[in-house]
């Protein structure tokens, strides 16, 4: 399966998925990675891996359309199968959805349906909730509700409150790498249908 992956910041998460699709047994060839700003450590990693990049920025657009539109077109010139939204931090629009309707994931460092949105490592301490995680879902129009593919859980220690999160962020990222490795490739060499939101593997 062709993969485009998207970023907006260090890309550890794309880092493990390159890692893995150096095997060609893993499935899935990383084709093109794309970000919505330049100068960050994903588009770095992945140039070091010999992966083209491509940035498309929301301030080189008359509106946010025009850069949904101009998104998904990059995106498309790389025909992908599967699009990977790995720490991109803004809301893919209509047009990009229509386009790539169940077949874009996210990651996101919690357990949806609770703490949805940019801050969900945050939101989860601050609750107080003991068990948090992370969730590997498809991309649909609201934030972070689309069909669920994976979770992982991950335990709030006591302490975990003494750093804003940073801590605990990173434990969630340990997870979240090795559950986005693990569902990417069983989907890409599975293959899968999703009906009423539950998503089944298999052709
Ligand atoms: C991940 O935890 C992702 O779920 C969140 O931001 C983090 C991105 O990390 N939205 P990285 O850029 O893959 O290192």
């Amino acid at each position: 399966a062709r993969l485009v992956v998207l970023v907006s910041g260090s890309g550890s998460n794309l880092q493990a998925l390159l890692d893995a699709a150096a095997d060609p047994a893993y499935g899935a060839e990383i084709v093109a990675v794309g970000a919505d700003r330049a100068d960050i450590l994903g588009l770095a990693r992945a140039e070091k891996a010999g992966v083209p990049t491509f940035v498309v920025k929301v301030a080189d657009f008359a509106d946010r359309a025009a850069w949904d539109r101009a998104l998904a077109d990059a995106v498309a010139a790389y025909t992908p199968d599967l699009v990977v939204s790995a720490g991109f931090m803004k809301i893919l629009g209509p047009e990009f959805l229509r386009r790539y309707d169940e077949r874009t994931l996210n990651t996101h460092p919690a357990l949806l349906p609770s703490f949805p949105g940019a801050h969900g490592v945050r939101d989860a301490l601050a609750y107080g909730a003991k068990v948090t995680g992370c969730t590997v879902h498809f991309v649909d129009a609201g934030v972070d509700t689309g069909p669920i593919v994976a979770q992982g859980v991950v335990a709030v220690e006591p302490d975990d409150d003494a750093d804003g999160g940073e801590a605990l962020h990173e434990r969630i990222k340990t997870v979240e790498r090795s559950l986005l490795v693990d569902i990417v490739g069983r989907l890409a060499r599975e293959g899968y249908r999703i009906e009423a939101r539950k998503v089944r593997f298999g052709s």
